[in-house]
């Protein structure tokens, strides 16, 4: 598609972004009431990102509403799914569809304005000096607002479970508010994910750190959605629970075989110096 080699209003702000071409992946499942006021969120915040929705044919009519939204702003795409397959899934073909058009920058965003798209601009600014940058709500200066207890809860200790199951240093490597370089996502074999629902995003954020990449987490604020409903399920919970605790067994197995080379963590990484990647 032609539409996306242009560089609609582009040219002021793509020099304060520093990193290229930004397609900003939006995974939608009945976000009808959602989703046109978080693109014209993200627009009034970063003008020269590019938004992709990938619709999983949600019964409330978001793909059509994508669709009318794509016929009249250049910089608004859609990418329509069968049916309902998980945020992996979603994430993984909207990032392919993003390399494959010839973006720079790959971020992910809740549709339903849990992730404030004034507070990419950060996102963006911190991906100057990484691979790829996690939103956080656990960190000094991130927050999570209006959240059940029980939900706090579920996604606190899943994250300090990940952190000593994985042996991950990262505070919140179940957030799905990121951005990420195109040159990590094309390291990455996203095509072995199998990761259906939101433990995608401890999956890759893993995959990305022992690949050695620059993974770096600043603080967001997280606020629970106002409009609809939350796609979390006790099945999403215990695809986590089990697909990480094979992770790590494993991880620990492989440790002790004769001739593995050493894991690397984003703390390494870090340590390796700034010399590839950065443009
Ligand atoms: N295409 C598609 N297919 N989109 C989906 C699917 C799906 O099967 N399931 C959820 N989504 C979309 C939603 O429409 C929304 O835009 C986004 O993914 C997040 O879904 P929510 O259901 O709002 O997630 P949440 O608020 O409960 O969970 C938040 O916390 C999780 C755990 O920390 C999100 O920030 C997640 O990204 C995060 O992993
Ligand atoms: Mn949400």
């Amino acid at each position: 598609m032609s539409d996306v080699a242009r560089t609609d209003g582009a040219k002021g702000t793509d020099d304060s972004v520093g990193t290229g071409r930004v397609l900003v992946v939006v995974p939608t499942y009945d976000e009808i009431e959602n989703l046109e006021v978080i693109v014209e969120r993200l627009q009034a915040s970063v003008p020269s990102a590019h938004v992709l929705v990938v619709d999983d044919a949600s019964p409330d009519g978001t793909g059509e509403l994508a669709d009318k939204l794509a016929a009249r702003d250049p910089r608004v795409h859609a990418l329509h799914r069968p049916g309902k397959s998980g945020l992996g899934p979603a994430y993984v073909a909207g990032f392919r569809w993003g390399r494959e058009h010839g973006y720079d920058v790959l971020v992910e965003m809740d549709a339903d304005g849990s992730h404030a798209p004034e507070e990419l601009p950060r996102l963006l600014a911190a991906l100057r000096d990484a691979d790829l940058v996690l939103g956080s709500r656990y960190l000094p200066g991130g927050e999570v607002r209006d959240w059940p207890f029980y939900r706090l809860a579920l996604s606190r200790g899943g994250n300090l479970y990940t952190r000593w199951a994985l042996r991950l240093p990262l505070s919140d490597a179940t957030g799905g508010f990121r951005a990420a370089r195109g040159t990590l996502v094309d390291r990455l074999a996203f095509d072995e994910v199998a990761s259906q629902g939101y433990c995608f995003q401890v999956d890759w954020a893993w995959r990305a750190a022992r690949d050695g990449a620059r993974v770096v987490e600043v603080p967001i604020t997280f606020t629970e959605r106002a409009l609809g409903r939350s796609k979390m399920s006790g099945s999403i919970v215990a695809e986590a629970l089990v697909r990480v605790t094979a992770w790590g067994l494993r991880d620990r197995l492989a440790d002790r075989l004769p001739g593995r080379v050493r894991r690397t963590v984003p703390g390494r990484a870090r340590d390796r110096g700034r010399s590839s990647g950065s443009r």
